[in-house]
């Protein structure tokens, strides 16, 4: 094999206010997930890091609306995605949270840093003042008629009908979130801005040269807000949940006692704490990781992310790491999705559209959705969401293509073979006819994970499947049985093997449905790491004589009756 390679994984941290949708899983947890157990099946040194993004006014006004403290609130919201996360398989080597100290300590290190370096300056602006509430009024906490588009319930940050990102104090007519009150004033307040400015050549640089790694999007996204320029950018809120503002001796920083760090300050740099805490719980050292004189030269970061987390992952992030003028790691490939849609739309719990993760998990277990989502990841464009997809998928790919596959060989080899590989018998033209398209397409899948392209993964997983239905078409064991056993015996033995093959590549994308598989076939787990796609001897990797045992049945066909009860439950095309 080659040599091992150090890989460092994130996924786009999960907002805290709620449990996340599909289309949230599908574009970044997911496939980041599936990537990890690739490489991690290669033999290479992966950490995959992901948390939950806790502070900002939607943890605020969620843990309001739920009537707890923000940190209860928080609490009780982690546990729940942590358990969904597990339900799916998610195989974080540590899932944090973005309120613990460790980010805190970081994020306020930051600051003094980028302070440091002259990139942070107080400014005074204008913002929204509730005069009944006594407060500010930050993003979401002001609400208002959108100044572009009319609409009646835009938020301060962005207007959820037409999508522009606003400033609170364009909005007409604003009120209060907190309290509905209309008593609103436009009043001074100082804030801590980052000097981007200053740093539009160096990022420009690092992404002409870091970009030629990532996909197209992701670069014509960076270069689209340098383009525009960068600006200063306010990196304080008038809010009690966060990251305290401090000065360089930790104490509370003059005047900001009732400011903390906007959140997509902090967030990011939960990637980094996170890997702290996960260095701390493991013995392991998170400087190889982030470090870049500590030897994280040698490591390759990679970041999944949706589309619209694509500015803040190559601009923002990177001018408070390389701004800080210490020698952190930064992004070498980025990996970013378009939309999940319900039905090519929107999905939205008041208006049940759309199934959330922990409500999946109650219909089928998770191999059915990994599957799915997989193969249908929204790479090229969105990709929508249809029962009807859904259930030809599971049916057709995993319960007729795989599932039949390993049911009949395995069935068979127990009745006949008396539950042994088959010991006799010398390959002919159809084992020679399946062991090319072996080399061909493991190679083509090899490639397809290493480009990150997860749609064309699925489908080659898939094909290299269906080229087992058609070996054994070719072979027709259960035809020779009758006039030739040892004919008979060759078709079984790489019949069986076939089936392992198919259970080792599919342990990214359906590890459960994998496992049950090679469980049955007595591989150890030494030997269920990614195959070779120029090993010869594949057909014949099984020691001759090895017991085994058919699986239960693995995968449950979708019917037409679950269809129409859960689009009646969850919504579907005519919703
Ligand atoms: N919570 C953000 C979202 O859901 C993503 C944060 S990614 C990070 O869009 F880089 F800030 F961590
Ligand atoms: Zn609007």
């Amino acid at each position: 094999m080659t040599q091992p390679r150090r890989i460092l994984i994130t996924s786009a941290l999960p907002y805290i206010n709620g449990v996340k949708h599909l289309g949230n899983l599908a574009g970044s947890m997911l496939p980041a997930d599936v990537y990890a157990r690739v490489m991690r099946l290669k033999g290479h040194e992966v950490t995959y890091i992901c948390a939950t993004d806790e502070h900002g006014t939607p943890a605020e006004l969620a843990a309001q609306a739920a009537g707890m403290s923000v940190q209860a609130y928080c609490d009780e919201q982690y546990d729940i995605q942590r358990a969904a996360g597990e339900g799916f398989r998610l195989s974080y080597d540590w899932f944090g949270r973005t309120s613990r100290p460790a980010n805190h300590k970081l994020t306020q290190h930051f600051a003094q840093a980028l302070e440091k370096a002259g990139l942070i300056k107080a400014q005074t602006s204008k913002q929204v003042y509730a005069v009944d509430d006594g407060r500010f009024l930050p993003d979401r906490y002001v609400e208002g008629t959108c100044p572009h588009c009319g609409f009646e319930k835009a938020r301060g940050d962005q207007c959820d009908n037409c999508g522009t990102l606003l400033d609170p104090v364009d909005l007409i007519n604003p009120y209060s979130a907190v309290s509905g009150s209309r008593n609103i004033e436009v009043r001074d307040t100082e804030h801590l801005y980052l000097q981007q400015t200053g740093m539009q050549d160096t990022i420009r640089a690092w992404v002409n040269e870091k970009g030629k790694a990532w996909p197209s999007l992701a670069v014509s996204i960076a270069n689209k807000w340098l383009d525009e320029g960068l600006i200063a950018r306010s990196i304080t809120r008038d809010l009690s949940w966060g990251v305290k503002v401090t000065s360089a001796d930790g104490s509370p920083r003059p005047g900001y006692e009732n400011k903390v760090f906007y959140v997509w300050f902090d967030a990011p740099i939960g990637y980094i704490s996170a890997t702290q805490e996960w260095a701390e719980a493991t013995g392991n050292d998170w400087e190889k990781l982030w470090k870049r004189d500590k030897g994280a030269d040698q490591t390759e970061y990679v970041q999944f992310m949706g589309k619209d987390n694509v500015a803040f992952h190559t601009v923002s992030f990177p001018v408070t790491l390389l701004g800080s003028a210490e020698p952190w790691k930064t992004v070498d490939k980025l990996k970013a999705f378009n939309w999940v849609t319900w039905y090519g739309g929107k999905f939205s719990t008041s208006n049940k559209r759309g199934v959330f993760m922990d409500q999946a998990l109650g219909l089928l277990p998770a191999d059915y959705w990994r599957w799915y989502l997989i193969a249908n990841a929204p790479e090229g464009s969105d990709a929508a969401f249809t029962w009807e997809g859904f259930q030809s998928a599971v049916n057709s790919d995993l319960a007729n293509v795989l599932g039949n596959f390993v049911n009949r060989i395995t069935k068979y080899c127990a009745s006949k073979f008396d539950g042994k590989v088959p010991e006799t018998g010398e390959p002919g033209e159809a084992e020679a006819w399946m062991a090319n398209e072996l080399a061909v397409r493991l190679k083509a899948l090899d490639e397809h994970y290493e480009a990150m392209e997860f749609r064309k993964a699925a489908a080659e997983t898939r094909a290299i499947w269906a080229a087992g239905n058609e070996y054994l078409t070719k072979a027709e064991p259960w035809v020779k049985y009758k006039s030739d056993v040892n004919g008979a015996a060759v078709g079984v033995r790489a019949g069986i093997n076939l089936a392992a093959i198919f259970a080792i590549i599919a342990q990214p994308i359906i590890p459960d449905a994998a496992a049950k598989v090679l469980d049955a076939l007595g591989i150890p787990a030494g030997n269920r790491r990614w195959p070779a796609w120029d090993d010869t001897a594949l057909l014949d990797a099984i020691p001759r004589g090895a017991p085994i045992t058919p699986p239960d049945v693995l995968f449950q066909k979708i019917e037409d009756t679950q269809v129409a009860e859960w689009t009646e439950r969850f919504g579907g095309g005519q919703g």
